[in-house]
């Protein structure tokens, strides 16, 4: 993995003019995440954790300030099929298979790859739906979703990886499994992975270090480093360490 694939944003700011005062939705960001690294996000409700990874998606463009993936502009990074994401909501195609759905960045980036079959196949089986491959987004349960935008967020191998809170919708148990999932992903591929979440011990268990944000304005609090040793197995969530970076990310999200 080059010093190529990090991500960067650099004092930036976004703005909403709303019916009422204008939100400042994200206020001189800068943040730097090193390529290979897992970095989590947690704030509050509505402090700009979505706007941050669509501005360095290309989705949105900032007021202010300058964000480059892998050295390049995120459209650039976004079309050369680079960057992976999984948006908040499933955001799948209603009319689309699951193989169908987990397959359309490579439709929609025209990327070829003759083991196409084989990669959707063992994506299914990774995230659990064997059996689905036919089913439409309508019959699936709400965490079934989700866990086709997480497969169809890896189908270009990509080597930035964006989250947005990807295992909302699950129960406690899966949850658990998806981010040991995650983290065996991450080891694998050596992406660059952003993951916002609302999981304190999500946050802990997956990330190199936790970027605490605040809200009105959207600004980066706190940046708490994890130096849990890897592999982190799961008997970890239970150790005294785990507990303790957990408090200490309670806190910063308290203002402290
Ligand atoms: N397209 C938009 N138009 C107007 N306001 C927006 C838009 N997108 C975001 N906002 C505002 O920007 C702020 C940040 O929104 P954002 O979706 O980034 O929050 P978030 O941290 O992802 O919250 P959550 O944890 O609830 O997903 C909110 O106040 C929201 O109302
Ligand atoms: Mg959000």
């Amino acid at each position: 993995m080059t010093e190529a694939s990090g991500i960067r944003l650099d004092d930036v700011s976004r703005s909403f003019a709303g019916r009422g005062a204008s939100v400042q939705a994200l206020d001189h960001v800068s943040l730097d995440c090193p390529a290979g690294s897992f970095t989590a996000v947690i704030g509050p409700s509505g402090c700009g954790k979505s706007t941050m990874l669509r501005v360095a998606l290309g989705l949105d463009a900032p007021d202010g300030g300058t964000v480059s993936v892998a050295g390049l502009t995120p459209s650039q990074a976004a079309r050369a099929g680079i960057t992976g994401v999984a948006f908040q909501d499933a955001a799948l195609m209603p009319w689309r298979t699951v193989e169908a759905n987990i397959a359309l960045p490579l439709d929609v980036l025209d990327i070829a790859r003759r083991d196409k079959a084989d990669k959707i196949a063992g994506l299914i089986r990774l995230v659990g739906l064997a059996g689905f491959e036919k089913a439409l987004p309508g019959e699936l349960s709400g965490g079934m979703r989700q866990r086709v935008a997480i497969a169809r967020s890896l189908v270009t191998d990509p080597r930035v990886l964006f989250l947005d809170e990807p295992f909302g919708a699950l129960d406690q148990i899966l949850r658990r499994q998806m981010n040991i999932e995650l983290q065996r992903i991450w080891v694998e591929s050596g992406a660059t992975t952003l993951l916002v979440t609302h999981g304190i011990d999500e946050a802990v268990f997956l990330a190199d270090r936790v970027v605490v944000m605040q809200s009105r304005p959207g600004r980066i609090g706190r940046i708490i480093d994890i130096p849990l040793q890897r592999p982190r197995r799961p008997d970890i969530f239970a150790s005294a360490e785990f507990h303790r970076l957990e408090d200490e990310i309670a806190g910063a999200l308290n203002g402290h």
